[in-house]
């Protein structure tokens, strides 16, 4: 019988940090919210940790809350690291088949594991996960399942995940400073993907973008694995800035303007002639809202391009499930819309839908509707690192909570499952 489950989700983001503290109940699939924070964030600079004290600060503010509001002390977090030094690097191991059978057995493939693992990184850079691709036997690639396959030769391709170590050091000392441990780290878009993606539509293509403030995190899974990955160094606070200087206005104000540009739209279509007036009576603000619209758009049709030029670099991958926009970029009204236009693929908001992946509902792939129920999108990151939590648990019963390192092992090992005892 699975026993109940407390985890923490701690997205430590750019421009604030979300937390979510859940309860899953033995025997039940139902996941019970003990404790939902936001806080502003400060310290970090697109994605990355540059001031680990100010950050340990704002963590252990939002851990005080979250004992506060839960009645639980909190010994371990699982949290998200992001920024563009994050890399996805392929590797690949080789063996002979060592029966006289030539039938494939566990030992052979854990063999080809252990040497695709094996292999010399630039300075100062380390490896934080692992992803299984594909087992290729005497040439013939694509298998997922070599176990009793017969062959001469096995390979294994994997994708290791990295990043820069003075930055993940940072991320590790201001999580540890602020007085908890630790149990795993696990890169943004990823949980996102965790949250937002059913395993259908990674089946059959699809783009996830978490755009933040200081970050657009995208992720690609086909044949229901990762392909590939990038953090474009511009998200929604630039968007913010641009407004500052483009209606010549202070950071504030900028960001009140861009979260009610929705006010300024109608049916998508601005009304252009008036002129808006904010501010206060003595100091009033007036733009215009066609110029609104200029400087907001330029800014997301070059977040899109960016996208766009990753997307090309998987130029095989025809991504008929589309893409799936999710993060506090994802609020923007005519997000959808625009990303249609640039991108010229589907394209829906994605809000986490953690009822659904846990309960073994599946949707058509892509639906044009934005999920009906689901979070905020801003928490999908946090969201993504809790339902991570719960899967490792539950597949590790007896494990307990291993540290983080062992438990990048132990991932690798369970993705990859069906084929290592
Ligand atoms: N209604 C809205 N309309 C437009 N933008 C919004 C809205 N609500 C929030 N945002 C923007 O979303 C961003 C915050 O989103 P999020 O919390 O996902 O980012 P983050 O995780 O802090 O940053 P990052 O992931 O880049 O490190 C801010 O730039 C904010 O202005
Ligand atoms: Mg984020």
């Amino acid at each position: 019988m699975p026993k109940s489950h407390i985890v923490t989700g701690l997205d430590i983001g750019t421009s604030a940090i979300k937390a979510l503290t859940v309860l899953k109940k033995k025997g039940s699939q139902d996941l019970e919210v003990l404790s939902k924070v936001l806080k502003p964030n400060s310290g970090m600079r697109r994605g990355v940790i540059v001031k680990p004290e100010e950050v340990s600060r704002n963590i252990a503010s939002v851990l005080d809350q979250i004992r506060t509001e839960s009645g639980q002390k909190i010994d371990g977090v699982y949290v998200n690291i992001g920024g563009s030094h994050i890399f996805l690097t392929s590797s690949r191991g080789s063996v002979v088949v060592s029966r006289a059978d030539q039938s494939i057995s566990r030992e052979d493939i854990e063999r080809a594991i252990q040497a695709a693992k094996t292999f010399s990184l630039p300075p100062n850079r380390e490896i934080i996960d692992f992803f299984p691709k594909q087992f290729i036997i005497d040439k013939e690639p694509g298998i997922k399942e070599p176990l009793g396959m017969r062959g001469v030769r096995l390979e294994v391709e994997i994708l290791a995940m990295g990043a820069f170590s003075p930055y993940f050091k940072n991320l590790t000392t201001a999580v540890l400073s602020a007085g908890t441990q630790i149990l795993d780290i696990i890169c943004s878009s990823i949980s996102s993907a965790k949250a937002c993606l059913t395993p259908q539509q990674k089946e059959l293509g699809v783009v996830l973008l978490d755009i933040g403030a200081g970050t657009t995190d995208l992720a690609i899974y086909e044949e229901g694995a990762l392909i590939h990955l990038a953090v474009i160094p511009i998200g929604s606070g630039h968007i913010t800035n641009d407004i500052a200087i483009g209606i010549r206005t202070d950071m504030a104000t900028a960001e009140r303007i861009k979260k009610e540009f929705v006010h300024y739209l109608k049916g998508n279509i601005l009304k252009t002639k008036k002129k808006e007036k904010i501010g206060s009576s003595l100091n009033p603000l007036t733009f215009s809202p066609k110029l609104l619209r200029k400087i907001i758009e330029a800014r997301v049709c070059e977040i899109f391009d960016l996208v766009q030029k990753e997307i090309k670099k998987v130029s095989s991958v025809l991504l008929p499930a589309g893409i799936v926009i999710t993060g506090g970029g994802a609020k923007l009204p005519n997000i959808v819309e625009l990303a249609k236009k640039e991108l010229k693929l589907p394209c829906r908001i994605g809000t986490p839908i953690f009822h659904q992946i846990l309960a073994g509902k599946e949707d058509s792939g892509f639906s044009p509707e934005p999920a009906e129920e689901g979070e905020d999108p801003v928490f999908s990151t946090a969201w993504g690192l809790v339902l991570s939590a719960i899967e490792q648990i539950e597949q590790e019963p007896e494990k307990g909570f291993p540290d983080f390192r062992k438990r990048v092992i132990n991932r690798i090992k369970r993705t990859l499952g069906v084929f290592i005892p």
